[in-house]
């Protein structure tokens, strides 16, 4: 187990906090405040014990400096919802002489948010010269950033080697809901699967095919399941080197006496474009030219009926092209059903925690994990390094 904030005495001590602000943004305003509103509790809990907080992200996959990856506008949302002072200085990234010197000069009490980590290539390497500078920044080391925790990075896995490390109330949070996921679910449990490939989701249906009792599947990847079974997809995506691996799945939940629930038809268009001219198809009945873009509207009703008595549900992944209308309204309409459920819900990955903003019923939702990724990886039993780290 790992140490909790709780464990440290960080009065009028330096504390290096790992939180994940990457964000999106759009024309220099972030748009999305989920994780940064996620990361409050911790930052407020360490100010209010008297700490100096240093903070450090990434953003986005910049390759060395990039001037729309910078966190200023991120520091300045921090800057409003903290209600308080956020010491920024825009440089070439961790570790530049200038960084040192600004780290050095942040008052008692003060929050400074580092540059984006990644503007230095040796972040991603995990380079151990890197992360001794950072851990020089600080006496302590807290790491808050769910959405990281599968990266073994500089500012993940290698810092929290080198200083006394505790988890975030964020990082603890979610692990705990997670964990109530695999270890002991309230059945029935139903796992909602979307997004585009399979090949992405092979190691968390193979996981929650041992735990959930019903398995739904959205998204682009349901085609391949369809395509797999004889269906005709029309120009709908398939990954054809995902067949058997398709047929695999179906085969094991059937030995497993896990329902599966594919969308029995589509809104399907000739192109991916908003406002474009729409048929509903059976999805296994696609005509040529045609592809399959969002779930149709039986689906949507077979999907509620299969939700309906359950206790806990996971959702991850967006139903149809849900940036693209009309085909967000899949998406839409399952977020309004998980939030309205009387069950221990968890929603992550951008486009589904989006959805259930969007619903205006997100308040409604158990747990909304703001890790897309590292949600998948825990749930797929693979060991977190950004964790694993705090333990040893
Ligand atoms: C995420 O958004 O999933 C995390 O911040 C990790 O980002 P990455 O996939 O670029 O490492």
């Amino acid at each position: 187990m790992f140490r909790t904030l709780e464990d440290l005495d960080v009065k009028d001590k330096r504390v290096l906090v790992r939180v994940d602000f990457n964000v999106p943004i759009r024309d220099g305003q972030v748009v999305d405040d989920t994780r940064i509103r996620a990361a409050l509790p911790t930052l407020e809990a360490l100010a209010s014990r008297g700490a100096t907080l240093v903070l450090m992200s990434h953003l986005g996959r910049p390759k060395g400096v990039e001037e729309g990856a910078r966190l200023r506008p991120v520091a300045t949302r921090l800057e409003e919802l903290l209600g308080r002072n956020v010491r920024y200085l825009a440089c070439d990234g961790p570790g530049s002489q200038e960084q040192q010197a600004f780290v050095a000069d942040a008052p008692h009490g003060s929050v400074t948010l580092l540059e984006n980590t990644r503007f230095d290539p040796r972040e991603t390497k995990n380079d151990p010269q890197l992360a001794r500078i950072l851990a020089g920044y600080a006496d302590l080391y807290v790491d808050d950033a769910f959405g990281s925790a599968h990266r073994a990075h500089a500012s993940t896995e290698g810092v929290a080697r080198l200083l006394p490390s505790a988890a975030g109330h964020l990082l603890e949070q979610e692990l705990r809901a997670l964990s109530r996921l695999l270890e002991r679910p309230e059945r029935p449990f139903a796992v909602i699967l979307g997004g585009a490939k399979v090949s992405d989701k092979i190691g968390v249906l193979s996981s929650l095919l041992k735990v959930a009792d019903r398995i739904l599947i959205g998204g682009a990847m349901a085609y391949t399941f369809f395509a797999a079974q004889g269906g005709s997809t029309g120009a709908s995506l398939v990954e054809e080197d995902q067949l058997d691996t398709a047929r695999d799945l179906l085969r094991a939940a059937e030995a497993a006496g896990v329902r599966v629930v594919l969308p029995v038809d589509s809104v399907c268009a000739r192109e991916l474009r908003a406002g474009v001219a729409t048929e509903v198809h059976p999805s296994d009945a696609i005509p040529d030219g045609m592809m399959g873009l969002d779930v149709g509207p039986q689906a949507v009703a077979a999907f509620r009926e299969a939700l309906e008595g359950t206790r806990t549900v996971f959702w991850n992944g967006p139903l149809g092209v849900f940036e693209t209308p009309p085909f967000d309204a899949g998406t839409a309409a399952l977020a309004k059903t998980v939030a309205e459920l009387p069950a221990f819900t968890v929603v992550g990955g951008g486009d589904s925690v989006a959805a259930v903003n969007a619903s205006g019923l997100a308040d409604r939702i158990g747990h909304i994990s703001t890790g897309g990724g590292a949600a998948l990886e825990f749930l797929e039993g693979r060991t977190l390094p950004g964790v694993a780290a705090l333990e040893g």
